[in-house]
């Protein structure tokens, strides 16, 4: 489709330098300061291994191999990918994650628990989740059914290495992820905005296609709390709010499972959510978006591209399919 370029890579890390050590060596961990922190020491009696202690994430230089799935448009300043964000756990202003989640978010030990109609539902921790595939540098376009995008560099593995591990049956067509909900650590979940905790889905071929990435990272390094960290879903042909954060499970399913957003307002959110500058949200026009960055406010708004540019790849998933009903 004409905007993506092969990657010319900077050297290529070897196998060992892109290792889970990245997510066990130098971490911050809870000493004796926060865990005199009330809310934090509630948390830590939620971890699953007793005794030891709980980190919080701390974003560190993350190896990865180039892909070829990179999109022209200049790369997002990290500032701003690290300070606006949406993640309605840590509260619903776009500074409420980085003030809230860096200090709460413990993220190791972290499990994602697989399941449902697979022959083989395990539990990864991260260390085995980082062995499934190599991690590669892939940048997306995010485009937020607010109105807003940017470009980001990913670090993450396919979805679809994952899914080959647990051997899909027959009879599982959808996929749900949950995000995880700990009040402890999460004053957003106060709120009752969105039925906890997140839950979001894809049909099997959309989880299952190429470009379907669990992120790890992004600009080089471990993804920061507030971007979801240590494991989110990144969708780039779908709105933002299909790319679930902090993921504990994946739960094979036969049905079309709920996702919060329909829950909260099915005549606005709907399951497939693909960017289409044809179907406007029911309060305003998707067919043009703001690119963070790129001079504020009053800077001129950029066409919305079908499927988010990525029309190529993806168009023959809905093919037949009225796209204004399956919005
Ligand atoms: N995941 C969870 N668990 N909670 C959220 O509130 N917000 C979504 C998505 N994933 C959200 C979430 C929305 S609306 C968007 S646009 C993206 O995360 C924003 O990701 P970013 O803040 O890393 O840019």
């Amino acid at each position: 489709m004409g905007s993506f370029k092969s990657a010319a890579g900077p050297s290529v890390p070897k196998a060992s330098e892109i290792t889970p050590e990245a997510f066990f060596s130098n971490r911050r961990r809870i000493t004796g300061t926060l865990l005199s922190t009330p809310g934090i020491a509630l948390g830590l009696g939620s971890m699953p291994s007793v005794g030891s202690a709980a980190s919080l994430a701390v974003p560190r230089p993350l190896g990865a191999q180039p892909s070829s799935w990179r999109v022209m448009d200049k790369p997002t300043e990290e500032h701003h990918f690290l300070s606006y964000n949406n993640f309605y756990e840590f509260g619903t202003d776009k500074s409420d994650p980085a003030e809230k989640a860096p200090s709460r978010l413990l993220v190791d030990p972290w499990t994602l628990r697989v399941e449902g109609l697979v022959a083989k539902p395990q539990i990864f921790d991260m260390q085995e989740l980082l062995k499934l595939a190599a991690v590669e540098e892939r940048v997306y376009r995010l485009r937020c059914v607010e109105g807003w995008s940017m470009v980001v560099p990913w670090l993450g593995i396919p979805l679809n290495a994952l899914i080959k591990r647990v051997q899909p049956l027959g009879s599982a067509k959808y996929l749900q992820l949950v995000s995880l909900a700990d009040e402890k650590q999460m004053p957003g979940l106060r709120s009752d905005v969105l039925q906890w905790p997140y839950r979001e889905g894809l049909r099997m071929d959309e989880a299952a296609h190429d470009l379907t990435l669990l992120a790890v990272g992004a600009y080089g390094k471990t993804l920061a709390a507030q971007n979801g960290a240590p494991i989110r879903l990144v969708v780039p042909w779908k709105y933002g709010f299909k790319s679930a954060k902090s993921i504990v499970s994946i739960n094979f399913v036969e049905r079309q499972p709920t996702i919060s957003w329909q829950k909260a307002a099915a005549h606005e959110y709907g399951f497939y959510s693909n960017v289409n500058p044809e179907v406007p949200h029911r309060r305003w026009s998707q067919a043009t978006e703001r690119r963070i960055g790129e001079g504020g406010l009053f800077a001129p708004r950029r066409p919305t591209l079908m499927f988010n540019g990525y029309a190529e790849q993806v168009a023959s998933l809905y093919t037949g399919m009225d796209l204004r009903r399956y919005y």
